[in-house]
Protein backbone atom coordinates (compact mmCIF):
# COMPACT_ATOMS: atom_id res chain seq x y z
CA UNK A 1 0.00 0.00 0.00
CA UNK A 2 1.99 2.96 -1.74
CA UNK A 3 -0.69 5.30 0.37
CA UNK A 4 0.11 4.31 3.83
CA UNK A 5 3.90 4.82 3.48
CA UNK A 6 3.46 8.35 1.43
CA UNK A 7 1.03 9.53 4.23
CA UNK A 8 3.66 8.30 6.98
CA UNK A 9 6.42 9.72 5.67
CA UNK A 10 4.84 13.20 5.00
CA UNK A 11 3.68 12.90 8.66
CA UNK A 12 5.94 11.52 10.34
CA UNK A 13 8.01 14.48 12.18
CA UNK A 14 5.06 15.61 13.53
CA UNK A 15 3.80 12.08 14.48
CA UNK A 16 7.00 12.24 16.83
CA UNK A 17 6.50 15.98 17.96
CA UNK A 18 2.99 14.43 19.07
CA UNK A 19 4.37 11.91 21.01
CA UNK A 20 6.68 14.27 22.75
CA UNK A 21 3.54 15.89 23.56
CA UNK A 22 2.00 13.41 25.40
CA UNK A 23 5.18 11.89 27.10
CA UNK A 24 5.29 16.10 28.78
CA UNK A 25 2.20 14.97 30.67
CA UNK A 26 3.49 13.25 34.22
CA UNK A 27 0.70 10.67 34.02
CA UNK A 28 1.73 8.71 37.44
CA UNK A 29 -1.12 6.25 38.18
CA UNK A 30 0.59 5.04 41.15
CA UNK A 31 1.08 8.81 42.74
CA UNK A 32 -2.16 10.96 43.99
CA UNK A 33 -0.30 13.85 43.44
CA UNK A 34 -0.43 13.31 39.72
CA UNK A 35 -4.16 12.38 39.50
CA UNK A 36 -4.70 16.11 37.86
CA UNK A 37 -2.02 15.05 35.15
CA UNK A 38 -3.49 11.97 34.59
CA UNK A 39 -6.87 12.98 34.19
CA UNK A 40 -5.02 15.54 31.50
CA UNK A 41 -3.42 12.55 29.79
CA UNK A 42 -6.77 10.98 29.48
CA UNK A 43 -8.08 14.32 27.65
CA UNK A 44 -5.10 14.38 25.25
CA UNK A 45 -5.45 11.03 24.28
CA UNK A 46 -8.91 11.63 23.50
CA UNK A 47 -8.41 14.69 21.37
CA UNK A 48 -5.70 12.65 19.06
CA UNK A 49 -8.38 9.98 19.00
CA UNK A 50 -10.69 11.81 17.03
CA UNK A 51 -7.87 13.99 15.10
CA UNK A 52 -6.78 10.54 14.39
CA UNK A 53 -10.30 10.13 12.60
CA UNK A 54 -12.73 8.25 15.34
CA UNK A 55 -16.06 9.03 15.00
CA UNK A 56 -16.41 9.21 18.71
CA UNK A 57 -14.29 9.46 21.41
CA UNK A 58 -15.09 9.88 25.27
CA UNK A 59 -13.62 9.76 28.55
CA UNK A 60 -15.10 7.37 30.80
CA UNK A 61 -14.31 7.61 34.21
CA UNK A 62 -14.00 4.72 36.47
CA UNK A 63 -13.32 4.48 40.46
CA UNK A 64 -9.54 5.47 39.77
CA UNK A 65 -8.63 6.95 36.90
CA UNK A 66 -10.62 7.15 33.55
CA UNK A 67 -10.57 4.86 30.27
CA UNK A 68 -10.71 6.36 27.12
CA UNK A 69 -12.19 4.97 24.47
CA UNK A 70 -12.69 5.54 20.79
CA UNK A 71 -13.70 3.92 17.62
CA UNK A 72 -13.99 4.09 13.50
CA UNK A 73 -16.69 1.32 11.99
CA UNK A 74 -16.72 1.36 8.81
CA UNK A 75 -18.86 -1.60 7.80
CA UNK A 76 -20.69 -4.03 10.20
CA UNK A 77 -19.65 -7.12 7.59
CA UNK A 78 -16.11 -5.94 8.28
CA UNK A 79 -14.21 -7.95 11.42
CA UNK A 80 -13.62 -5.51 14.44
CA UNK A 81 -9.87 -5.09 16.16
CA UNK A 82 -9.97 -3.64 19.71
CA UNK A 83 -7.00 -1.88 20.61
CA UNK A 84 -5.67 -1.83 24.20
CA UNK A 85 -3.14 0.10 25.78
CA UNK A 86 -2.38 2.21 28.81
CA UNK A 87 -1.59 6.02 28.90
CA UNK A 88 -0.66 5.81 32.96
CA UNK A 89 3.17 5.35 33.91
CA UNK A 90 5.04 3.74 36.18
CA UNK A 91 6.77 6.66 39.08
CA UNK A 92 10.08 7.95 37.73
CA UNK A 93 11.60 7.43 40.89
CA UNK A 94 14.87 7.24 41.56
CA UNK A 95 15.35 11.09 39.60
CA UNK A 96 18.81 11.52 40.28
CA UNK A 97 19.38 8.54 37.78
CA UNK A 98 18.23 10.42 35.13
CA UNK A 99 20.25 11.98 32.65
CA UNK A 100 17.37 14.76 31.03
CA UNK A 101 14.21 15.33 33.13
CA UNK A 102 11.20 12.19 33.18
CA UNK A 103 9.04 14.21 31.87
CA UNK A 104 11.32 16.35 29.59
CA UNK A 105 11.54 13.95 26.62
CA UNK A 106 14.47 14.67 24.34
CA UNK A 107 15.76 12.64 21.28
CA UNK A 108 19.31 11.56 21.40
CA UNK A 109 21.22 9.36 19.14
CA UNK A 110 17.49 8.04 16.87
CA UNK A 111 16.14 7.27 20.43
CA UNK A 112 13.55 8.81 22.67
CA UNK A 113 13.96 9.37 26.39
CA UNK A 114 10.98 10.08 28.58
CA UNK A 115 9.78 7.85 30.98
CA UNK A 116 6.57 6.10 29.10
CA UNK A 117 8.37 6.28 25.80
CA UNK A 118 8.19 2.80 25.33
CA UNK A 119 6.01 1.39 28.20
CA UNK A 120 3.26 2.39 27.15
CA UNK A 121 2.51 5.86 25.60
CA UNK A 122 4.96 5.41 22.56
CA UNK A 123 3.73 1.87 21.63
CA UNK A 124 -0.46 2.86 22.20
CA UNK A 125 0.24 6.35 20.76
CA UNK A 126 1.58 4.14 17.40
CA UNK A 127 -2.19 2.50 17.24
CA UNK A 128 -3.50 6.26 17.33
CA UNK A 129 -1.11 7.25 14.31
CA UNK A 130 -1.81 3.75 12.27
CA UNK A 131 -5.87 4.14 12.27
CA UNK A 132 -4.69 8.03 11.21
CA UNK A 133 -2.60 6.63 8.40
CA UNK A 134 -5.58 4.46 7.20
CA UNK A 135 -8.29 6.74 8.07
CA UNK A 136 -6.67 9.72 6.16
CA UNK A 137 -5.82 7.49 3.04
CA UNK A 138 -9.47 5.88 3.18
CA UNK A 139 -8.68 2.69 3.47
CA UNK A 140 -9.39 0.87 6.48
CA UNK A 141 -9.39 -2.63 6.70
CA UNK A 142 -11.17 -3.32 9.61
CA UNK A 143 -13.79 -1.64 11.96
CA UNK A 144 -11.65 -0.18 14.82
CA UNK A 145 -12.47 0.58 18.39
CA UNK A 146 -9.37 1.93 20.84
CA UNK A 147 -9.33 1.35 24.75
CA UNK A 148 -6.59 3.05 25.97
CA UNK A 149 -6.36 2.84 30.02
CA UNK A 150 -4.97 4.85 33.07
CA UNK A 151 -4.73 2.27 35.34
CA UNK A 152 -2.56 -0.75 34.17
CA UNK A 153 1.01 0.32 36.05
CA UNK A 154 -1.19 0.00 39.67
CA UNK A 155 -2.54 -3.75 38.45
CA UNK A 156 -5.96 -2.40 36.04
CA UNK A 157 -8.41 -2.83 39.35
CA UNK A 158 -11.27 -0.77 37.88
CA UNK A 159 -10.76 -2.24 33.79
CA UNK A 160 -12.30 -5.46 35.11
CA UNK A 161 -15.57 -4.29 35.82
CA UNK A 162 -15.60 -1.75 32.17
CA UNK A 163 -15.43 -4.89 30.61
CA UNK A 164 -18.22 -6.62 32.54
CA UNK A 165 -20.34 -3.45 32.43
CA UNK A 166 -19.46 -2.62 28.72
CA UNK A 167 -19.83 -5.86 26.49
CA UNK A 168 -21.72 -4.81 23.50
CA UNK A 169 -19.37 -1.43 23.14
CA UNK A 170 -15.96 -4.02 23.47
CA UNK A 171 -17.14 -6.53 21.09
CA UNK A 172 -14.67 -7.73 18.59
CA UNK A 173 -12.91 -10.51 16.65
CA UNK A 174 -9.80 -9.62 17.91
CA UNK A 175 -7.48 -7.68 21.13
CA UNK A 176 -4.43 -6.46 19.39
CA UNK A 177 -2.26 -4.96 22.15
CA UNK A 178 1.23 -3.56 21.62
CA UNK A 179 2.73 -3.56 25.31
CA UNK A 180 5.44 -6.00 25.14
CA UNK A 181 8.80 -6.70 23.58
CA UNK A 182 10.82 -8.40 20.47
CA UNK A 183 14.31 -9.43 20.73
CA UNK A 184 15.90 -6.63 17.88
CA UNK A 185 15.18 -5.19 14.89
CA UNK A 186 16.92 -7.91 12.87
CA UNK A 187 15.64 -10.61 15.18
CA UNK A 188 11.95 -9.48 15.25
CA UNK A 189 9.26 -11.61 17.83
CA UNK A 190 6.13 -11.79 18.76
CA UNK A 191 5.34 -12.61 22.29
CA UNK A 192 3.17 -15.76 22.64
CA UNK A 193 2.56 -15.60 26.86
CA UNK A 194 2.63 -13.05 29.56
CA UNK A 195 3.49 -14.25 33.24
CA UNK A 196 1.10 -13.68 35.52
CA UNK A 197 1.13 -11.85 39.17
CA UNK A 198 0.39 -11.68 42.47
CA UNK A 199 1.58 -8.92 45.30
CA UNK A 200 1.75 -9.34 49.35
CA UNK A 201 3.04 -6.62 51.41
CA UNK A 202 4.26 -7.54 54.89
CA UNK A 203 4.73 -6.26 58.10
CA UNK A 204 6.85 -6.93 61.32
CA UNK A 205 6.51 -5.86 64.75
CA UNK A 206 8.73 -5.88 67.35
CA UNK A 207 8.91 -3.80 70.10
CA UNK A 208 5.90 -1.00 70.94
CA UNK A 209 8.75 1.55 69.92
CA UNK A 210 12.41 2.16 68.67
CA UNK A 211 14.92 1.31 71.28
CA UNK A 212 18.65 2.01 71.66
CA UNK A 213 20.06 -0.47 70.00
CA UNK A 214 22.88 -0.89 73.12
CA UNK A 215 20.49 -1.18 76.08
CA UNK A 216 18.48 -3.33 74.19
CA UNK A 217 20.02 -5.27 71.64
CA UNK A 218 21.01 -8.67 71.88
CA UNK A 219 17.71 -9.32 74.12
CA UNK A 220 14.95 -8.68 72.18
CA UNK A 221 14.38 -9.57 68.49
CA UNK A 222 15.03 -7.36 65.68
CA UNK A 223 12.12 -7.09 63.36
CA UNK A 224 14.17 -6.34 60.53
CA UNK A 225 16.69 -8.36 61.14
CA UNK A 226 14.09 -11.49 61.62
CA UNK A 227 12.31 -10.53 58.19
CA UNK A 228 15.41 -10.92 56.51
CA UNK A 229 15.81 -14.09 58.01
CA UNK A 230 12.30 -15.31 56.85
CA UNK A 231 12.60 -13.27 53.25
CA UNK A 232 15.89 -14.63 52.92
CA UNK A 233 14.62 -18.48 53.48
CA UNK A 234 12.13 -18.27 50.78
CA UNK A 235 14.60 -19.27 48.24
CA UNK A 236 17.01 -22.50 48.71
CA UNK A 237 20.61 -22.93 47.36
CA UNK A 238 18.89 -24.25 43.57
CA UNK A 239 17.23 -20.77 43.57
CA UNK A 240 13.62 -22.56 43.94
CA UNK A 241 11.40 -20.93 46.16
CA UNK A 242 10.29 -23.03 49.18
CA UNK A 243 6.78 -22.46 49.73
CA UNK A 244 4.92 -25.74 49.99
CA UNK A 245 2.51 -26.02 46.87
CA UNK A 246 4.12 -23.05 44.97
CA UNK A 247 4.87 -25.36 42.23
CA UNK A 248 1.95 -27.72 42.51
CA UNK A 249 0.09 -26.56 39.64
CA UNK A 250 3.36 -25.21 37.19
CA UNK A 251 3.07 -26.77 33.83
CA UNK A 252 6.16 -27.77 32.63
CA UNK A 253 7.17 -28.09 29.29
CA UNK A 254 7.79 -30.73 27.20
CA UNK A 255 11.11 -31.02 25.33
CA UNK A 256 10.03 -30.02 22.46
CA UNK A 257 8.47 -26.91 23.94
CA UNK A 258 12.05 -26.31 25.76
CA UNK A 259 13.85 -26.53 22.81
CA UNK A 260 12.09 -24.69 20.72
CA UNK A 261 11.75 -21.48 23.18
CA UNK A 262 16.09 -21.89 23.44
CA UNK A 263 16.29 -22.15 19.29
CA UNK A 264 15.49 -17.45 19.96
CA UNK A 265 18.53 -15.92 19.90
CA UNK A 266 20.16 -15.22 22.71
CA UNK A 267 23.36 -13.71 23.66
CA UNK A 268 24.38 -14.72 27.68
CA UNK A 269 27.64 -12.93 27.55
CA UNK A 270 25.95 -10.11 25.84
CA UNK A 271 23.47 -10.36 28.77
CA UNK A 272 25.48 -9.82 31.59
CA UNK A 273 27.38 -7.25 30.13
CA UNK A 274 24.96 -5.07 29.15
CA UNK A 275 23.62 -5.39 33.14
CA UNK A 276 26.92 -5.44 34.66
CA UNK A 277 26.90 -8.31 36.55
CA UNK A 278 29.53 -11.06 36.55
CA UNK A 279 27.07 -14.31 36.74
CA UNK A 280 22.96 -14.49 35.99
CA UNK A 281 21.24 -16.23 38.66
CA UNK A 282 17.98 -18.39 38.87
CA UNK A 283 16.58 -21.57 39.50
CA UNK A 284 18.62 -24.00 38.62
CA UNK A 285 18.24 -26.68 35.80
CA UNK A 286 16.55 -23.75 33.00
CA UNK A 287 18.49 -21.40 31.38
CA UNK A 288 18.04 -17.74 31.34
CA UNK A 289 15.32 -17.45 29.09
CA UNK A 290 13.07 -20.25 30.29
CA UNK A 291 13.53 -18.60 33.99
CA UNK A 292 11.74 -15.52 32.61
CA UNK A 293 9.63 -16.85 30.17
CA UNK A 294 8.07 -19.90 31.52
CA UNK A 295 9.47 -20.64 35.14
CA UNK A 296 7.68 -18.36 38.37
CA UNK A 297 9.33 -16.24 40.65
CA UNK A 298 9.30 -14.26 43.91
CA UNK A 299 11.50 -10.87 44.56
CA UNK A 300 11.66 -8.43 47.27
CA UNK A 301 10.40 -4.88 45.18
CA UNK A 302 11.33 -2.69 48.71
CA UNK A 303 12.06 -3.24 52.04
CA UNK A 304 12.73 -0.90 54.32
CA UNK A 305 12.68 -0.20 58.52
CA UNK A 306 14.59 1.29 61.06
CA UNK A 307 17.17 4.38 60.54
CA UNK A 308 17.51 5.56 56.91
CA UNK A 309 18.99 8.87 57.00
CA UNK A 310 22.71 10.66 57.11
CA UNK A 311 25.26 9.09 59.24
CA UNK A 312 24.41 6.41 62.04
CA UNK A 313 22.16 6.17 64.32
CA UNK A 314 21.69 3.45 66.84
CA UNK A 315 18.42 2.10 66.73
CA UNK A 316 16.74 -1.40 67.19
CA UNK A 317 13.40 -0.42 64.91
CA UNK A 318 9.93 -1.08 66.12
CA UNK A 319 8.89 -2.28 62.74
CA UNK A 320 10.20 -3.36 59.58
CA UNK A 321 8.68 -3.67 55.96
CA UNK A 322 8.50 -5.22 52.70
CA UNK A 323 6.63 -5.51 49.51
CA UNK A 324 7.15 -8.78 47.26
CA UNK A 325 5.42 -9.69 44.03
CA UNK A 326 5.90 -13.23 42.73
CA UNK A 327 5.07 -13.94 38.99
CA UNK A 328 3.11 -16.63 38.28
CA UNK A 329 3.09 -19.21 35.16
CA UNK A 330 0.05 -21.37 33.75
CA UNK A 331 -2.00 -22.26 35.94
CA UNK A 332 -1.20 -20.81 38.94
CA UNK A 333 -3.74 -18.55 40.20
CA UNK A 334 -3.24 -15.38 41.88
CA UNK A 335 -5.32 -15.67 44.74
CA UNK A 336 -4.27 -19.23 45.41
CA UNK A 337 -0.56 -18.45 45.61
CA UNK A 338 -0.86 -15.22 47.76
CA UNK A 339 -2.82 -17.26 50.07
CA UNK A 340 -0.22 -20.22 50.11
CA UNK A 341 2.68 -17.62 50.79
CA UNK A 342 0.34 -15.88 53.61
CA UNK A 343 -0.06 -19.59 55.12
CA UNK A 344 3.65 -20.54 54.75
CA UNK A 345 5.26 -16.82 56.14
CA UNK A 346 3.01 -17.14 58.99
CA UNK A 347 4.30 -20.35 59.98
CA UNK A 348 7.48 -19.20 59.90
CA UNK A 349 6.89 -16.66 62.15
CA UNK A 350 9.33 -16.47 64.82
CA UNK A 351 7.33 -15.92 68.29
CA UNK A 352 9.49 -13.08 68.94
CA UNK A 353 7.94 -11.13 66.54
CA UNK A 354 4.34 -10.22 65.01
CA UNK A 355 3.73 -10.71 61.86
CA UNK A 356 1.16 -9.02 58.97
CA UNK A 357 0.64 -10.18 55.55
CA UNK A 358 -1.78 -8.47 53.37
CA UNK A 359 -2.43 -9.89 49.72
CA UNK A 360 -2.34 -7.37 46.98
CA UNK A 361 -3.34 -7.23 43.50
CA UNK A 362 -2.50 -9.86 40.95
CA UNK A 363 -3.45 -10.77 37.58
CA UNK A 364 -3.81 -14.06 35.53
CA UNK A 365 -1.07 -15.67 33.09
CA UNK A 366 -1.82 -16.11 29.62
CA UNK A 367 -0.76 -17.81 26.68
CA UNK A 368 -1.38 -16.83 22.87
CA UNK A 369 -2.20 -19.41 20.78
CA UNK A 370 0.05 -19.09 17.45
CA UNK A 371 -1.97 -21.68 15.11
CA UNK A 372 -4.77 -18.56 14.65
CA UNK A 373 -5.69 -16.60 11.73
CA UNK A 374 -4.93 -13.63 14.21
CA UNK A 375 -1.54 -14.85 14.73
CA UNK A 376 -0.66 -15.67 11.22
CA UNK A 377 -1.78 -12.02 10.40
CA UNK A 378 0.54 -10.46 13.10
CA UNK A 379 3.44 -12.85 11.70
CA UNK A 380 2.95 -11.72 8.06
CA UNK A 381 2.99 -8.12 8.69
CA UNK A 382 5.96 -8.39 10.59
CA UNK A 383 7.27 -10.01 7.61
CA UNK A 384 6.07 -7.40 5.40
CA UNK A 385 7.59 -4.48 7.05
CA UNK A 386 10.58 -6.52 8.75
CA UNK A 387 11.33 -8.95 5.37
CA UNK A 388 12.00 -11.75 8.41
CA UNK A 389 9.12 -13.86 9.67
CA UNK A 390 9.03 -13.34 13.74
CA UNK A 391 9.88 -15.88 16.15
CA UNK A 392 7.27 -16.69 19.01
CA UNK A 393 8.89 -15.94 22.50
CA UNK A 394 7.77 -15.93 26.01
CA UNK A 395 7.72 -12.56 28.16
CA UNK A 396 7.84 -12.56 31.27
CA UNK A 397 5.83 -9.60 32.12
CA UNK A 398 2.76 -9.16 32.81
CA UNK A 399 -0.37 -7.60 31.76
CA UNK A 400 -2.96 -8.29 33.96
CA UNK A 401 -6.60 -7.44 31.71
CA UNK A 402 -5.25 -9.76 28.74
CA UNK A 403 -6.57 -12.89 30.62
CA UNK A 404 -10.11 -10.88 31.37
CA UNK A 405 -10.60 -10.20 27.72
CA UNK A 406 -10.91 -13.73 27.08
CA UNK A 407 -12.82 -14.86 30.55
CA UNK A 408 -14.95 -11.93 30.20
CA UNK A 409 -15.39 -11.11 26.50
CA UNK A 410 -14.82 -14.56 24.62
CA UNK A 411 -11.47 -12.70 22.91
CA UNK A 412 -8.01 -13.76 22.15
CA UNK A 413 -5.26 -11.26 22.09
CA UNK A 414 -2.04 -10.42 20.13
CA UNK A 415 0.54 -9.37 21.21
CA UNK A 416 2.25 -7.26 18.62
CA UNK A 417 4.97 -5.54 20.85
CA UNK A 418 8.38 -3.28 19.18
CA UNK A 419 9.95 -2.38 22.51
CA UNK A 420 13.44 -3.74 23.39
CA UNK A 421 14.05 -5.47 26.64
CA UNK A 422 17.10 -2.71 27.29
CA UNK A 423 14.62 0.00 26.82
CA UNK A 424 14.54 0.69 30.44
CA UNK A 425 10.91 0.68 31.20
CA UNK A 426 10.29 1.26 34.74
CA UNK A 427 14.04 2.06 34.96
CA UNK A 428 15.75 5.59 34.99
CA UNK A 429 16.62 6.86 31.35
CA UNK A 430 13.88 4.81 29.74
CA UNK A 431 13.81 4.86 25.87
CA UNK A 432 11.66 3.84 23.13
CA UNK A 433 14.22 4.24 19.94
CA UNK A 434 12.20 6.00 16.81
CA UNK A 435 12.99 3.67 14.18
CA UNK A 436 10.52 1.28 16.42
CA UNK A 437 8.00 3.58 16.83
CA UNK A 438 7.94 4.30 12.99
CA UNK A 439 8.40 0.64 12.08
CA UNK A 440 5.15 -0.03 14.35
CA UNK A 441 3.35 2.24 12.81
CA UNK A 442 4.26 0.97 9.20
CA UNK A 443 3.31 -2.32 10.27
CA UNK A 444 0.17 -2.19 12.45
CA UNK A 445 -1.95 -1.05 9.08
CA UNK A 446 -0.38 -4.73 7.54
CA UNK A 447 -2.01 -6.54 10.37
CA UNK A 448 -5.42 -4.81 10.25
CA UNK A 449 -5.29 -5.63 6.31
CA UNK A 450 -4.17 -9.32 6.71
CA UNK A 451 -6.85 -9.91 9.27
CA UNK A 452 -9.40 -8.63 7.32
CA UNK A 453 -8.20 -11.19 4.66
CA UNK A 454 -8.47 -13.62 6.64
CA UNK A 455 -11.86 -12.98 7.15
CA UNK A 456 -12.35 -13.08 3.38
CA UNK A 457 -12.73 -9.63 3.38
N1 LIG B 1 4.20 -3.37 29.53
C1 LIG B 1 4.44 -3.96 30.78
C2 LIG B 1 4.45 -5.46 30.74
C3 LIG B 1 5.50 -6.08 29.88
C4 LIG B 1 6.74 -5.51 29.70
C5 LIG B 1 5.23 -7.27 29.26
C6 LIG B 1 7.69 -6.10 28.89
C7 LIG B 1 6.17 -7.88 28.48
C8 LIG B 1 7.41 -7.28 28.28
C9 LIG B 1 3.36 -3.48 31.75
O1 LIG B 1 3.15 -2.09 31.68
C10 LIG B 1 3.81 -3.74 33.15
O2 LIG B 1 4.78 -3.19 33.57
N2 LIG B 1 3.06 -4.55 33.87
C11 LIG B 1 3.30 -4.75 35.25
C12 LIG B 1 2.03 -5.28 35.82
C13 LIG B 1 1.74 -4.89 37.21
C14 LIG B 1 1.95 -3.47 37.58
C15 LIG B 1 0.36 -5.36 37.64
C16 LIG B 1 4.45 -5.69 35.46
O3 LIG B 1 4.69 -6.59 34.64
O4 LIG B 1 5.13 -5.53 36.46
MN1 LIG C 1 2.95 -1.46 29.76
MN1 LIG D 1 4.81 -1.13 32.83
Amino acid sequence: MQDWNDYQSQNKERFLDELLGLLRIPSVSADSKYKDDVARCAEAVKGHLLNAGCDTAEICPTAGHPIVFGQKLIDPALPTILVYGHYDVQPPDPLNLWVSGPFEPVIKDGRIYARGACDDKGQMFMHIKALEVMAKTNSQPCNVKIMIEGEEEVGSGNLGKFLQDNKEKLKADIVLVSDTSMISMENPSIETGLRGLTAVEIEVTGPNRDLHSGVYGGAVANPLNALCKMVASLHDENGHITIPGFYDKVVDLTEQERKSLNLAPFDLDEYKKELDVNEVWGEKGYTTLERTGVRPTLDLNGIWGGYQGEGSKTVLPSKAFCKITMRLVPNQRPAEISALFQKHFESIAPGYVKVTVKPGHGGEPVVTPTDSAAYQAAAKAIKTTFGKDPIPTRGGGSIPIIALFESTLGLKTVLLGFGLDNDNIHSPNEKYDVANFYKGIETIPYFHKYFAESFGK
